[in-house]
């Protein structure tokens, strides 16, 4: 830039505080006259070597006090931008601007480093297992909410807004709404053989809280934790954050694999036994006695995520592991994600008894709960009919879904297709050999439009886990899935 433009270059960019409603929105004009010099400088625009105005000629161009650019230069100089040359005046430094760091900068950007986020929330956040679609192929774990009767919830929303109850807009009670919770416990007891009433039922805001509830109410600092190996990575994600010994446990055909002679018994044991995720697996019953009795003489908590029970399309679920227990080890957790739609945001903890006014009053002085009118309308679905039959209407979809991606990998693979679990849930786990690089198949495809979880992700070390592809069919349309496939299975072959 030409020394003549310096001054037309600060001015045209400088904001003056009059004749603005809001002047606490303009920095002072030695500020901006200090940002916008060493900005210029930075991005080149004045480059090395150029001589800037005296203070006392560019303070008459810019209609300014000679203190204003005073202070400006003092602190360029100070930090390194400008330069003198005996005699001559004031010129940028000859220091090329991109190895500059700019002094201001770069300590709160440091600063916030290394006193902003915990090393746990550093490496919570370093790398985020979120999906990064919520809906299509073959995106996991969601219900096709376009299928959701819709209508119904409105009458019954309006069925709720008619009713003059103050208690259902402000926060929830202990434990949420207690119509909800005798609902659920019902259902509960006859579909899943949860031994459980109502006041034993907390209603939370998903799987999420459930866990992080449990842990603010039963961890300890150092506490050793099992979790299957490979796991879902919303527990992993919310483990990570206290103070645990998370221990990957390996899961064969039977499920988890109990460490007998772990010389340190946990105080925690998360399963996901009707319904392993993500490789399918069905907790065998010796495996669930097992279990229940290691539970027992160990003192371990059992953490049972039951999170999509309601879609075997062949064989009906066992029961729950906590209709099995008799010492009260089984904590059990389930979600209307999956049946109803996940931004509802409800989901529910079974706790043994003589914990249910503790957690009942934990989640209230944690969370400040509210979503009570929701809770309540949530009630009338349930107690209509309406939830029965619209699981069961989706399990009839979904099955028929099943059908079709089955068929679109046979087509693809015959006989070389391994699939790991394709019997229930909302999605379908296809195994690949272990030559071929799950994550740059998920990598390609995410290109091409199509969503698919590496299974080797959900490992706790990705390196040694199994090779797979976590295929979602719920939320595709019927007609997309083959398509869809077709162009997977292009990827998939140039790594086989
Ligand atoms: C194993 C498992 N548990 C629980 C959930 C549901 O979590 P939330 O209730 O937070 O939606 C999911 C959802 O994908 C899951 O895969």
């Amino acid at each position: 830039m030409k020394a003549a433009l310096i001054s037309d270059f600060l001015l045209s960019r400088i904001e003056r505080p009059e004749g603005r409603a809001d002047t606490s929105r303009t920095s002072p004009l030695n500020v901006q006259v200090y940002r916008l010099t060493r900005e210029a400088i930075l991005s080149g625009v004045f480059e090395p070597g150029l001589r800037l105005p005296s203070s006392r000629d560019l303070a008459k161009e810019l209609r300014v006090s000679r203190n204003t650019i005073l202070y400006a230069y003092e602190q360029l100089f100070a930090e390194g931008y400008l330069e003198t040359r005996a005699g001559s005046g004031t010129f940028v430094a000859d220091t090329v601007p991109d190895q500059i760091t700019p002094p201001q900068s770069k300590p709160t950007e440091s600063f916030s480093t290394s006193h902003g986020l915990s090393g746990r929330g550093r490496k919570l956040v370093a790398s985020p297992s979120e999906s990064y679609s919520k809906w299509g192929a073959f995106r996991t774990g969601a219900p096709d909410v376009t299928e959701f009767p819709k209508k119904v919830w409105m009458r019954l929303q309006n069925k709720v807004w008619s009713r003059s109850d103050p208690e259902l807009l402000t926060y929830a009670p202990r434990g949420g709404h207690m119509p909800l919770r005798e609902e659920i416990a019902h259902y509960l007891q006859i579909s899943r053989s949860v031994n459980c009433d109502a006041g034993q039922v907390i209603i939370t805001s998903g799987t999420q809280q459930s866990i992080d509830l449990i842990m603010k109410l039963m961890g300890r600092g150092g506490d050793t934790v099992w979790l299957e190996d490979p796991a879902y990575w919303g527990s992993r994600s919310m483990l990570s954050t206290f103070d645990l010994d998370v221990v990957p446990v390996p899961v064969d055909e039977q499920g988890m694999q109990i460490q007998t002679q772990s010389d340190r018994p946990p105080r925690f044991i998360f399963v996901t036994p009707s319904h392993q995720y993500p490789l399918g697996t069905v907790m065998s019953l010796i495996r669930r006695r097992e279990l229940l009795q290691y539970a027992a003489r160990n003192q371990a908590w059992i953490v049972e995520d039951d999170y999509d029970s309601e879609f075997r399309y062949g064989t009906r679920p066992l029961a729950s592991l906590q209709g099995l227990d008799e010492h009260g080890s089984v904590l059990y957790m389930g979600t209307f994600s999956k049946t109803m739609f996940p931004g509802l945001r409800i989901g529910f903890l079974v706790v043994p008894k003589a914990l249910s006014e503790q957690f009942a009053m934990g989640l209230s002085e944690l969370y400040r709960g509210g979503q009570v009118f929701n809770q309540a309308i949530l009630t009338e679905f349930m107690r209509g009919g309406h939830f029965g039959s619209h699981v069961r209407r989706m399990r009839m979809l979904y099955s028929e879904r099943l059908n079709v991606l089955h068929m679109a990998i046979g087509k693809h693979f015959g006989d070389y297709a391994s699939i790991i679990d394709g019997e229930a849930g909302l999605h379908l786990t296809l195994g690949l050999p272990n030559h071929c690089n799950d994550r740059a198949i998920s990598e390609q495809a995410k290109v091409e439009g199509i969503m698919c979880r590496p299974l080797s992700a959900y490992y706790a070390n990705p390196d040694h886990g199994r090779r797979g592809l976590l295929l979602g069919y719920s939320c595709v349309p019927t007609e997309q899935i083959e398509p869809a496939f077709d162009r997977l299975a292009r990827i998939i072959k140039r790594h086989w």
